[in-house]
């Protein structure tokens, strides 16, 4: 599949850096602290598809020696300069090999598997594996099948109606309302069978998976969020 990074673009990194914790992205990161907490031993970490830093800075801020890297350059640009005393590198064609990164105790991934087709995914998730110490952990937070056919107080797909027809590994559209720029992200669907079949292909072993969803008690106006689970977070390790 010819699929286009549609983070490779000055304009949407410039909005995306804008994004912080709020809004539907707040239940995406509000139970990474405890998780990592019972599940990560260690604190070298891979950030692996950063972007503009803000998961990497949550990382560092928990204590975490964190490589952030990623393969837009325009995303990059600005964790840099958001963050100039850490450690963001462009790794094109995801070699990892190449980049001598090091072993990592966490591998922390958010979002960045929205946007990578199949086939890729179980490469990349092969690789990352061989990235982790013995004891390491990936934590991989996708968007749910479910994000794309319901409005959210960080996203409106109602212009897609399409999207409710998308099978495993077809293209769907979402557009960020938390941010300026409104033109449509193109992701990639991923049903959780597929993401199981891809981890048994790539040798890991899935220890946990989370799909967390608001209480109601939050200060943000959620519209579907205490209801459906907008995000799904798996906790993986090597294969034994
Ligand atoms: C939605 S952004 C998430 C950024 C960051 N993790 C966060 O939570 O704010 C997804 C990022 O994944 C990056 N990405 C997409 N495909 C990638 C790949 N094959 N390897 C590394 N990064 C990739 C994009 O360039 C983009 O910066």
């Amino acid at each position: 599949m010819n699929f286009l990074n549609c983070y490779a673009d000055a304009n949407r990194a410039d909005a995306y850096a804008t994004l912080e914790f709020a809004n539907t992205y707040y239940l995406a990161y509000r139970d990474l602290p405890a998780i990592l907490a019972e599940h990560v031993t260690g604190t070298r970490a891979l950030d692996f598809g950063c972007g503009t830093g803000r998961s990497t800075r949550f990382l560092r801020k928990l204590g975490f020696n964190v490589t952030g890297v990623d393969v837009s350059e325009d995303m990059l640009r600005i964790a840099r300069a958001t963050d100039p005393s850490g450690d963001y590198r462009l790794v094109p064609g995801d070699n990892f090999d190449e980049a001598d990164l090091g072993a990592f105790d966490l591998v922390l991934s958010a979002f960045t598997f929205d946007n990578i087709p199949g086939a890729t995914k179980t490469r990349i998730f092969r690789d990352l594996g061989k990235l982790l110490a013995p004891t390491g952990t990936i934590v991989s937070v996708v968007s749910s099948p479910e994000i794309y056919a319901h409005e959210w107080a960080s996203f409106t797909t109602r212009d897609f109606p399409e999207n409710t027809a998308a099978c495993s590994g077809d293209v769907v559209r979402i557009v960020v309302t938390d941010h300026q720029d409104r033109r449509p992200v193109e992701d990639i669907l991923w049903t959780d069978l597929s993401y199981r079949e891809v981890y048994r292909e790539a040798s890991l072993q899935t220890i946990q998976v989370f799909r967390p969803l608001a209480k109601g008690d939050e200060p943000y106006s959620w519209v579907s969020e205490t209801k459906i689970p907008p995000w799904v977070v798996y906790v993986l390790r090597r294969a034994l």
